[in-house]
């Protein structure tokens, strides 16, 4: 590693948007950090990306697991002392899809905001001095123009009709999180956006979608490298604003 080499950390990468956000920013000339609550589903991810010529390392972390998180915090300090970007892109979709918002169950609203917003939080707070430490920290957080309130109060929205609450209302609490983050955070070296990667065929949507994964990763890839006159506190796609 060149000390000047930038150091991300891409949570929920074993496959999918994550892996993808590892291959592009790692093509971007960044050293990524691959982590996976599976340990050798991120070591086997990481051979792939490494074979393909890329700088990347499997890191282990369960993002809904405190000692996860403490344990991959000790070994990115002690390994580089710094963290230039985070994307916090490990997510569950949970709701039963032939459920009423009403009838999905108290388990699935709370695994959801375990790993959707809790876990976001807290690996965020565990890694922020890091993040401080570099002279321009970066923050992703994987929102979805499902916790957009102005798309699913509008009936011409194309997304009016799904209304999956648990995840849904997870990713509305990524968004404000993302903005009382860059509150806190303005005037610093670090900024904080949250962006929807489109709808895009992975496993969480059974591989449908409009979007291939290479096209899924890019608002996560673009909005990592923005650079100092870059925005803060945003919600966007592809450079779109989006709704709250
Ligand atoms: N696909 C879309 O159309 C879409 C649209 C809007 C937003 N998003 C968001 O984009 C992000 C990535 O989604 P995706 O479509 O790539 O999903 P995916 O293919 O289902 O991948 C989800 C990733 O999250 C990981 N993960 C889940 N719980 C975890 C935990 N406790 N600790 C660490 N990793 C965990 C999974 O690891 P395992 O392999 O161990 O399960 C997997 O690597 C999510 O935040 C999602 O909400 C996706």
């Amino acid at each position: 590693m060149t000390i000047s080499q930038k150091i991300a950390l891409v949570t929920g990468a074993t496959r999918g948007i994550g892996l993808e956000t590892t291959r592009q920013l790692a093509q971007a000339g960044i050293r990524v950090l691959l982590a996976g609550r599976n340990f050798s589903a991120a070591v086997k991810a990481a051979e792939g990306l490494r074979s393909e010529g890329l700088a990347v390392d499997p890191l282990a972390l369960d993002v809904t697991d405190p000692s996860s998180i403490a344990a991959a915090l000790s070994q990115v300090q002690d390994t580089f002392g710094r963290l230039d970007i985070l994307v916090n892109n490990a997510g569950v979709l949970l709701d039963a899809m032939d459920r009423k918002p009403s009838e999905q169950s108290m388990e699935v609203w709370r695994e959801t905001f375990d790993t959707n917003v809790f876990a976001v939080v807290e690996v965020t707070k565990a890694f922020l001095p890091l993040l401080k430490s570099s002279a321009s920290g970066r923050i992703v957080n994987l929102s979805s123009q499902l916790g957009s309130f102005g798309l699913h109060t509008d009936p011409a929205s194309p997304i009016y009709d799904f209304k999956l609450p648990a995840y849904n209302a997870s990713k509305s609490v990524v968004n404000a999180w993302t903005v009382h983050l860059a509150y806190e955070l303005r005037g610093t070296s670090v900024k904080v956006n949250a962006v929807h990667p489109g709808y895009v065929m992975t496993d969480m949507n059974g591989g449908n979608g409009e979007l291939d994964v290479k096209a899924g990763a890019r608002t996560s890839v673009d909005m990592a490298l923005i650079d100092d006159s870059g925005p803060s506190g945003t919600f966007t796609h592809g450079g779109q604003t989006l709704p709250w």
